[in-house]
């Protein structure tokens, strides 16, 4: 089985001074913090061995809040990324935890809303060879790295933030890599930002004819919380549709209970923590079968 890598590293330096002490994954998108959503997209995808990378700093509460897994039924574990040397570093700290295995790659920052889990996904975590990525078609694609498509739908070409319109459809930020990836990491060089761009690891792949692109259907709804002003929409969209529904996005207990992670008793013990918030109530629904 594929396992999980979510990057949480960063300065968050568009949303200064909002993340000069805490880190942007730990800020609140409505009712819970940031990381819950890249999270439970991979509980979703049933993606049980899981390494958080991120700054030293932010181990320590990263920690306090997500523990060992154990309260999902998952392995977490933490690895630093002290400077930000881009998001394709987050594969070459990773090597050790990826023994050689397939990985699901995240952005802590980015939250997929609906049906993740449909059956088209999930057939591309069993591709052997090659890499998934997935867009998503946007207003606003100079913000992405984005890919043209050619007439037969395949991947033709890919650009980091391209000054000039090329394509409306951006590369989200939920990659599925073979083996290779964590090789094609390590002969990168450093961007014109100074980075390891995750945009030249999917080139190599389209180099050698082994990238596949899946484009996010209209269940999904795709938003990442990167500046001020994503990250508020990403907040109302969330509290919208929590209090239209009565239903959670994101709710680790919810997705690891449906999914036979924990048991019964553990949800239980699970719900105690949260109190008399609006979360802890609603796990109380779920124990008492109000769903
Ligand atoms: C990064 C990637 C970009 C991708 C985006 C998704 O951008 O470089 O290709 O489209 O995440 O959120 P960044 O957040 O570094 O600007």
């Amino acid at each position: 089985m594929r396992k999980g890598i979510i990057l949480a590293g960063g300065d968050g330096s568009r949303l200064f001074p909002l993340t000069f002490s805490v880190t942007k994954q730990l800020l609140p998108i409505h009712d819970k913090p940031m990381i819950y959503y890249p999270l439970s997209t991979l509980l979703e995808l049933e993606i049980k061995n899981i390494l958080i990378i991120c700054k030293e700093k932010d181990k320590l509460q990263l920690n306090n809040l997500l523990g060992d897994g154990s309260n999902f039924g998952i392995t977490l574990s933490y690895l630093t990324q002290n400077k930000p040397n881009g998001i394709a570093e987050g594969l070459v700290i990773a090597e050790d935890f990826l023994s050689g295995d397939d990985c699901v790659f995240i952005l802590g920052d980015n939250l997929f809303i609906g049906q993740f889990e449909s059956k088209v996904i999930k057939n591309e975590l069993y591709k052997k060879n090659g890499a998934t990525i997935f867009s998503y078609k946007v207003n606003d694609p100079e913000r992405y790295g984005v890919v043209i498509l050619d007439k037969n739908d395949e991947p033709k070409e890919i650009f980091e933030k391209p000054k000039k319109f090329i394509s409306e459809y951006a590369i989200t930020g939920i990659y599925f890599y073979d083996q290779e990836a964590v090789n094609i990491a390590k002969t990168l060089k450093p961007s014109k930002r100074k980075e390891l761009e995750i945009t030249d690891v999917n080139k190599h792949y389209l180099s050698k004819k082994l990238l596949r692109v899946v484009n996010l259907d209209k269940n999904i709804t795709w938003l990442d919380a990167g500046t001020i002003s994503s990250f508020y929409d990403a907040s109302h969209l969330v509290s919208t549709i929590e209090i239209r529904t009565g239903r959670k996005i994101a709710c680790l207990e919810e997705i690891s209970f449906s999914k036979k992670f924990i048991s019964l008793d553990l949800l239980k013990k699970n719900r105690e923590r949260y109190g008399p918030s609006n979360y802890g109530k609603y796990l109380e629904k779920i124990i008492n079968k109000n769903f």
